[in-house]
């Protein structure tokens, strides 16, 4: 049975980082909302259960909560910030309101002899983000951390193993934090650690075989990186069984294709099949230019052009996706508005009949879903890819789509990513591309006037891609890449860069 940890998410941002933090530790977790029942969670068997944060007051109607049993079920349990605090009204202590928030990294003292401080010293600076405060224990219960202004920092029941702190280990703001969730899962779940991706990917060709036997199975290859890796786990288990569809729309970057094309297109343990679909795609966008339509438009004419590719292949019992393990938490949870349809290359035609769907990387995070690529032998190219949005350049080309605005573009990108990687930034940043705009102004070339194209650079650092700052390149970097442009690539005559953040700015600009 494999060692679990289950983080219950009471709606904080960090659901995901705890999770990360305790896989770094080689211990397989799971994020479930707070509304899991008992019996499901004694179906998933943890070793420990984390409760996460949330904003919000536990005095606050219809404030999120849990069934007070879980405290009895044996299962050590560490509740953190708003975690600890509902831990202590449900067991009969306090929680009360502070005046002023405490926000800020603070000086916490620990009490001696406890399991999930072992190893650090006292005190330890600790993330505090927080305004109720616990303010009497709850039965059996022992304060074990405090700060000047916080009496209770931290509690614990140590017969029972319930653990609360009112700062955020799970932040690298945090001294050592890490440290006390390897206690928590180490000393006090008893986790041994065994979850590593050699052993992920050898037990998921086994069973991957087991499951499909001598079945076909179809997967749309995007050349992103979780697609790629998808195929390639499926390829090693059942290799001329699968068959993959590249389906080329005519907006991929600059040498995308012919990349794709060198990983899989030259294997002889994979049927891959590349579709032109160049035509079909630009005929479709002819004179759209609002942004939301191009996305639909795209994500309809993908699913057409794979469907009439699949139905030539007879009856097909699986289709692959390369679904990961924040799609599975975001969706699941969804609770935000629609910004953009997001379109991914992998999207699931409705009409084509499937036995099933096998998305072996669902359990993965992305830098997991890497380590993956890497140890079923794919480039580190590859494998350590940008994102790239399944509508590709048609989401970075503003107004309407042309051959040649396509070609401007895909030039002044590649000069772009090519002057990064050059510069050694390519490791610091997280996603970086051109945008070409609809605006044209006067520049002068030579003796001679020009009236051309203005492109955007866009650069971001970011964790999560949902929130990001823009990437302060250095001037001199961005003043090669200008010249450059301007230079190699005709009708750009000027280049600007995008200083702004998500939020309020997204990261693509359609
Ligand atoms: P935004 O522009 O929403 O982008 O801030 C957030 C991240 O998502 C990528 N993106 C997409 N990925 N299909 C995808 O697979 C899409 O339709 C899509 N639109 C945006 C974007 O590149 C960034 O990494």
């Amino acid at each position: 049975m494999q060692e679990k940890i289950l983080i219950i998410d009471f709606g904080g941002q960090y659901n995901q980082l705890i999770a990360r933090r305790v896989r770094e530790k080689n211990v397989y977790s799971e994020i479930h909302p707070y509304t899991i029942t008992i019996s499901e969670i004694k179906k998933i068997n943890p070793r420990g259960i984390i409760f996460t944060g949330e904003p919000a007051s536990i005095y606050k109607k219809d404030a999120p909560s849990c069934d007070s049993e879980i405290f009895e079920l044996g299962i050590p349990i560490l509740g953190i910030c708003y975690g600890m605090q509902l831990m202590a009204h449900l067991l009969g202590g306090e929680v009360k309101r502070a005046s002023k928030r405490e926000y800020g990294q603070m000086k916490v003292e620990f009490a001696p002899d406890i399991p999930l401080f072992a190893g650090l010293n006292s005190p330890n600076i600790c993330l505090m983000s927080h305004t109720d405060y616990v303010s009497k224990l709850p039965n059996d219960f022992k304060k074990i951390a405090k700060t000047e202004s916080c009496e209770i920092a931290g509690f614990a029941n140590l017969k029972k193993n319930l653990y609360g702190v009112q700062f955020h280990p799970e932040v690298i703001h945090t001294k050592n934090g890490e440290k006390i969730i390897d206690n928590f899962v180490k000393n006090i779940c008893h986790c041994q650690g065994l979850w590593k991706m050699e052993t992920f990917v050898q037990n998921k060709i086994f069973e991957l075989r087991a499951k499909i036997k001598d079945k076909k199975v179809l997967c749309a290859l995007s050349g992103g990186v979780d697609s790629s890796v998808a195929a390639s786990l499926l390829s090693a288990a059942i290799g001329a069984n699968l068959t993959c569809i590249f389906v080329d729309h005519g907006l991929l970057r600059k040498g995308e294709v012919e990349e794709v094309v060198q990983t899989f297109g030259n294997r002889s343990d994979v049927n891959f099949i590349k579709v032109d679909a160049k035509e079909r795609f630009l005929e479709k966008l002819k004179g759209v230019t609002d942004p939301e339509k191009k996305r639909k438009i795209i994500g309809e004419e993908f699913i057409r052009v794979f469907e009439s590719e699949a139905s030539k292949l007879g009856t097909i019992d699986y289709l692959v996706q390369g679904t990961i393990y924040p799609d599975v938490v975001e969706s699941g949870i969804g609770k935000s508005s629609v910004i953009k349809s997001h379109h991914n290359v992998g999207g699931l035609p409705e009409n084509i009949k499937f036995k099933e769907i096998i998305e072996p990387l669902r359990e993965l995070f992305k830098d997991e879903v890497r380590q993956v690529g890497i140890e079923l032998g794919l480039s580190l190219n590859l494998v350590n890819r940008q994102p790239f949005p399944g509508p590709g350049l048609a989401i970075r080309i503003i107004g309407e789509i042309t051959n040649e605005k396509i070609a401007l573009l895909q030039d002044a990108d590649y000069i772009f990513r090519e002057e990064i990687k050059k510069h050694h930034l390519d490791k610091n940043i997280s996603q970086y591309f051109a945008v070409l705009t609809n605006i044209k102004s006067v520049g002068v070339m030579g003796d001679e006037r020009t009236y051309d194209y203005m492109l955007a650079l866009r650069a971001i650092d970011t964790n999560d891609f949902m929130t990001a700052s823009f990437s302060k390149i250095p001037y001199e970097v961005l003043e090669v890449i200008s010249k450059r442009i301007v230079n190699e690539v005709n009708h750009i005559n000027r280049v600007v860069y995008d200083i702004t953040s998500k939020p309020p700015a997204t990261i693509e600009w359609e």
